[in-house]
C-alpha cells in the first residue's frame, strides 16, 4: 500500500522556489495512544480540526550544486535559528525520503511560527509536521503535475504521520479519521481522511477553549508515552475500546446526540491519562489545577444544565468543548471562575476549523 506513494518520475526539475503553508492543529475526541512501526496506529482515532490554534511555514528550497551527504536544511522559529529541531526533522527526513527523493537535491530553509505561544504546553507537532509535508507536497506538484487534489492531501497526511502521528489529522477536513476501522469508509492506518459520515450541525462549528494550566515542557514525550502502551497489561482492552467509541461517536454525530458527546469525550480523556498512571514507570500528567477545573465544569454542568465539557492531551491543559450557542454564558464562565487556575490566567479560544491553506506570502 505504501507503494502507491512512491513516486514515478525521480528527478526534481525546479531550480528553486519557495511555498508557504499555514496548517491547524488538532485536539482528538477518541484518543490514538499506542503504536507500532512506523508510526502506525494501535486503534483508530478522530478528531476536530482546530482553526486559531496553527502554524505557518515558509519553505525556501535551492538546488545544490554538490549533492554530498546527508540533507542540507536550516530551521528558524519565530525569526531565530533553531540547531535543537534539526535532530526531529533529520529523523522525519530519514523515513521519508523514500516517497519524496528530491530531499537531498535542495537546500532547504524551513521558517515557522506558530499562532499559539511556544512553551504553552499546546504540541505544535502536529501543525509544524503538516505544514512542512504540505510544502514538500507543493514542490511534489510542482514535478508531477498530474497529481489529484485527492492524492495530493492524501500523501500529505501520510508524510504528516511519520513526522508525528496525530499530525496525518491535521491537513484536510473538519473531522478527521485515522485508523482502519471497519465501519469507516476508506479509513487507513496510513493516513488520516476527512470524515464523511452524517454530522449533525451542533457539531459543525463547536468550540474549544484552551486553559493553559502548565505551561512546561512536556514531562513526557509522546514517544516515551505510546511505548508505555508496549506489554501495558490494559493494552489490548483499551485499543477494543476505541474501536467501539468510534462506532459510538458516529451515531453521536448522526443523531445530534450531545449528551452521549460529553460522556464519550470525558471517558476517552481520563482513559487515557488512567493508561499513563498504570503503565510501567507511571506518571501522573495531571496538576492539581486539571482537577479543579474537571470539577468545576461538572458542577457547572449540573447548576445550569450547559452542555460543557472537557478533553486532554497527554499533559496537564484542558481544552473545553462546547456548542457554538452556548458561546457566550461558556465564555463568561472561563473568565470569571477558571482564569484562576490558568498559568497568568491564560487560555486560547478556539473552534472547529477546516484544514490546511497555502498562503502566498
Ligand atoms: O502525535 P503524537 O505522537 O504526539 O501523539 C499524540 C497523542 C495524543 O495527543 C495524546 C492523542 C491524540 O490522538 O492526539
Amino acid at each position: 500500500m505504501e507503494q502507491k506513494f512512491i513516486p514515478k518520475s525521480l528527478a526534481a526539475s525546479k531550480e528553486s522556489g519557495k511555498v508557504t503553508w499555514q496548517t491547524p492543529s488538532n485536539i482528538a475526541l477518541v484518543k490514538y495512544w499506542g503504536k507500532k512501526n512506523p508510526q502506525l496506529p494501535e486503534n483508530t482515532s478522530i478528531s476536530f480540526t482546530l482553526s486559531n490554534c496553527h502554524t505557518t511555514t515558509t519553505l525556501t528550497y535551492g538546488k545544490r550544486k554538490d549533492v554530498k551527504g546527508t540533507y542540507d536544511f536550516k530551521v528558524i522559529l519565530d525569526g531565530k535559528e533553531q540547531e535543537d529541531f534539526k535532530p526531529k526533522i533529520e529523523t522525519f527526513f530519514k523515513r521519508i525520503e523514500r516517497y519524496v527523493p528530491f530531499l537531498r537535491e535542495y537546500t532547504f530553509i524551513i521558517d515557522t511560527k506558530n499562532s499559539f505561544p511556544h512553551s504553552s504546553g499546546i504540541a505544535s507537532s502536529a501543525s509544524g509536521m503538516s505544514a512542512i509535508a504540505l510544502c514538500l507536497m507543493s514542490i511534489e506538484k510542482e514535478i508531477n503535475i498530474n497529481l489529484t487534489e485527492e492524492a495530493f492531501y492524501q500523501k500529505a497526511s501520510f508524510l504528516a504521520r511519520l513526522g508525528s502521528g496525530s499530525a496525518c489529522r491535521s491537513v484536510k477536513g473538519d473531522i478527521v479519521v485515522w485508523g482502519e476501522h471497519e465501519n469507516i469508509e476508506g479509513s487507513s492506518d496510513l493516513y488520516g481522511i476527512p470524515y464523511k459520515d452524517g454530522v449533525a450541525s451542533v457539531f459543525k462549528n463547536y468550540q474549544d477553549t484552551i486553559l493553559l494550566i502548565d505551561k512546561g515542557e512536556k514531562q513526557v514525550s509522546s514517544t516515551v508515552g505510546h511505548n508505555l502502551m508496549h506489554g501495558h497489561p490494559f493494552a489490548e482492552q483499551r485499543f477494543l475500546q476505541a474501536q467501539e467509541n468510534i462506532n459510538k461517536i458516529k451515531d453521536i454525530f448522526a443523531n445530534s446526540d450531545v449528551d452521549q458527546f460529553i460522556a464519550l469525550v470525558e471517558s476517552e480523556a481520563l482513559t487515557l491519562h488512567a493508561m499513563m498512571m498504570t503503565s510501567n514507570p507511571y506518571f501522573i500528567l495531571m496538576k492539581p489545577n486539571t482537577l479543579e477545573v474537571i470539577n468545576q465544569v461538572w458542577a457547572y454542568r449540573k447548576k445550569t444544565g450547559s452542555k460543557l465539557c472537557f478533553t486532554l492531551d497527554a499533559g496537564a491543559n484542558v481544552h473545553l468543548l462546547y456548542p457554538e450557542n452556548e458561546k457566550e454564558t461558556v465564555q463568561e464562565f472561563i473568565k470569571n471562575k477558571l482564569a484562576i487556575y490558568c498559568k497568568d490566567k491564560s487560555f486560547i479560544h478556539d473552534c472547529v476549523g477546516n484544514g490546511a491553506k497555502q498562503l502566498t506570502i
